[in-house]
């Protein structure tokens, strides 16, 4: 079916995942074929010329199997097939055929720590206590007070609210889901699961002449067996965050080398999610290329900034300092400075993030497009000049912004993540009447619906994602008319036009943007970020202003003997200021 032939311009010694750049797709969101408002695989097909055009060299599909879709297709209720709407199996293979001829590769996401609980294997799992299939999922019996109040079996809080485990009534026992009830977690422990797992969520794409996948929650397939009680972070909840007792587990490597032993067969490589990990030495456990588990990771420090420590919303909007962004990204870049055998990601943007316009720049480009389009730029500058595998998400490339903070949540926002926690702040902290304007405000800020929004393409009615008169899915950004791929396509001082040269000097000087050693010049500086990444003979100055404001640098310092400039978002280039959002990346020889 496949044509696995995707040009590559590293050394034969190099994987072609290390100095690439993988622009990723949430198909929900894409482009929409046939006017149901929903994004689809003939959609995104009928964009590979764009794509390719950016320059990148594979793309990550967002989920696109059979789903109930209470999670946005990370609930799958059936891996060997696709989603009505999105398209057929016979789609996925055209379009795998389609990104190879192109040169491209093609990533799908492999999500197995759970299932919908509409799967097969669920249905019968929760049929009775004696079905073949009881324990391919993670059932204990009910825990009784002194009074005979039946409880969860352990107190841990699932990622979307409300406790991990939920009652089932016909079987008289409570099941695991560390995210949606809808969620239920598979019980890796079992051999026949695990075999069941690989052959219908992996190998069957494999076969297909897939090149890879990312692989969502890696580290959540172990999980103690003693189901532990989680320490008490925040009295005021029942459930309590347990991340330290289920991520990075027990059998976690056992479970990973095994699958890593099918995916070396095919050669394919793998990017694993891994939340909640903050020790460097375990996050190299995952990635060390001796350990043959996943081929890298992303890791969460530098996105995850400015989030609440217990429930992640529970936070000052632009609660975050550049020492700490900084900082953050010192401890990344450490995976891939040569010192170990692992590799990184470099990554602002996904389906589970705000966009990093809005967190990090200036959003509004519709009455402030100077400083908007510099932000974006100055913010493409510093994601693609760190060191690892460049992941850049659909939009990012044309700059594109959260939700107006004026839209109303209830009626907007789809993320049952988003609702979740804005009902729970509703209903349970009506004492503190300041509560729910925060939460709006942290909504407005971070919430994973600013990612998700339909594609904008042009300015005809629905920004060109669908029909005219189809009701998209989720609603259009209302700036839709200004900021657009067609506005920007064939405009030389674009954010879409400085995205395609950016990725094009990154590839022609791949050994120091993905391969260099990261050093920060003046760790405690909140304004403005310069650093430095060496590689042989050659090195980047990178500087960049995070303020809207004009800042007084000393590049003079850093930039010694013969330099020339790579890559700018002003026409002047004073080594003694920078100007708003101004980034500049300097080649150094
Ligand atoms: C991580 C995915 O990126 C996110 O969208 C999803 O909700 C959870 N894993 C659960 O699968």
């Amino acid at each position: 079916m496949s044509q696995p032939t995707p040009t590559t311009t590293t050394s034969s010694s190099t994987p072609w995942w290390k100095t690439a750049a993988i622009y990723q797709i949430y198909p929900a969101s894409f482009k929409d074929s046939n006017g149901d408002g929903i994004g689809d695989l003939p959609g995104i097909i009928g964009k590979l010329d764009y794509i390719q055009s950016l320059g990148v060299d594979a793309i990550w599909l967002c989920p696109m199997y059979d789903s109930p879709q209470h999670d946005m297709g990370y609930d799958i209720s059936d891996y060997e097939a696709v989603y009505a709407p999105y398209g057929t199996v016979a789609d996925v293979e055209t379009l795998i055929a389609a990104c190879h001829e192109r040169g491209m590769r093609i990533l799908l996401d492999l999500v197995i720590n759970h299932t919908s609980d509409q799967h097969a294997w669920f249905k019968e799992s929760r049929s009775s206590k004696t079905n073949p299939k009881r324990n391919w999922y993670i059932w204990r019996p009910a825990r009784y007070d002194a009074d005979g109040t039946r409880r969860p079996p352990n107190n841990w809080r699932s990622t979307f609210g409300g406790s991990a485990w939920e009652w089932d009534e016909e079987t008289q026992e409570y099941y695991l889901h560390l995210f949606a009830v809808q969620q239920p977690d598979l019980n890796w422990e079992l051999s026949e699961t695990r075999v069941a797992i690989y052959e219908s969520a992996v190998e069957f794409w494999l076969r297909k002449g897939i090149d890879g996948f990312r692989v969502d929650t890696v580290n959540m397939y172990s999980k103690p067996l003693d189901f532990p009680d989680a320490p008490v972070i925040d009295p005021t909840l029942d459930c309590q965050p347990a991340y330290s007792l289920y991520c990075n587990g027990p059998r976690i490597h056992e479970f990973l080398r095994e699958l890593g032993h099918i995916l070396q067969r095919y050669n394919a490589m793998t990017v694993g999610e891994l939340p909640h990990t903050p020790r460097m030495a375990d996050v190299l456990d995952y990635v060390s290329a001796k350990q043959k588990q996943l081929s890298m990771v992303f890791q969460f420090d530098l996105v995850d900034i400015g989030f609440g420590a217990g429930l992640r919303y529970d936070t000052s909007p632009r609660n975050w300092t550049l020492s700490d962004l900084r900082a953050r990204v010192a401890r990344t870049q450490a995976l891939v400075d040569g010192s170990t055998d692992g590799w990184s990601t470099t990554f602002l943007e996904n389906h589970d993030q705000a966009r990093s316009v809005s967190r990090f720049g200036c959003d509004d480009a519709v009455t402030h497009p100077e400083l908007w389009e510099r932000s974006a730029k100055m913010l493409a500058m510093f994601v693609a000049s760190l060191s690892g595998t460049l992941f850049v998400y659909q939009g990012q490339e044309i700059g594109m912004a959260n939700a107006p903070a004026d839209w109303d949540i209830e009626e907007e926002y789809k993320d049952l993540d988003s609702l979740n926690y804005y009902n729970y702040v509703k209903e349970h902290r009506r004492d503190d009447p300041g509560a729910l304007a925060r939460a709006k405000a942290a909504l407005a800020h971070l919430a994973r619906d600013h990612g998700r929004m339909p594609m904008q393409w042009d300015a005809t009615p629905n920004a060109g994602f669908t029909t005219a008169s189809a009701k998209p899915w989720m609603r259009v950004h209302d700036n839709y008319p200004t900021l657009n791929v067609k506005r920007q396509v064939h405009r030389p001082a674009s954010v879409l036009a400085f995205w395609r040269e950016l990725l094009r000097v990154r590839r022609a000087n791949a050994a120091v943007f993905a391969e260099g050693v990261f050093a920060d010049t003046d760790a405690s500086n909140e304004a403005v970020f310069v650093f430095e990444k060496r590689a042989v003979q050659q090195k980047l100055v990178v500087a960049l202003n995070f303020t809207a404001d004009r800042q007084v640098v000393d590049l003079a310092a850093s930039l010694g003997g013969t330099y020339k400039t790579l890559l700018k978002n002003y026409e002047e280039e004073p080594l003694d200021a920078l100007q708003p959002y101004e980034g500049r990346i300097y080649l150094v020889q």
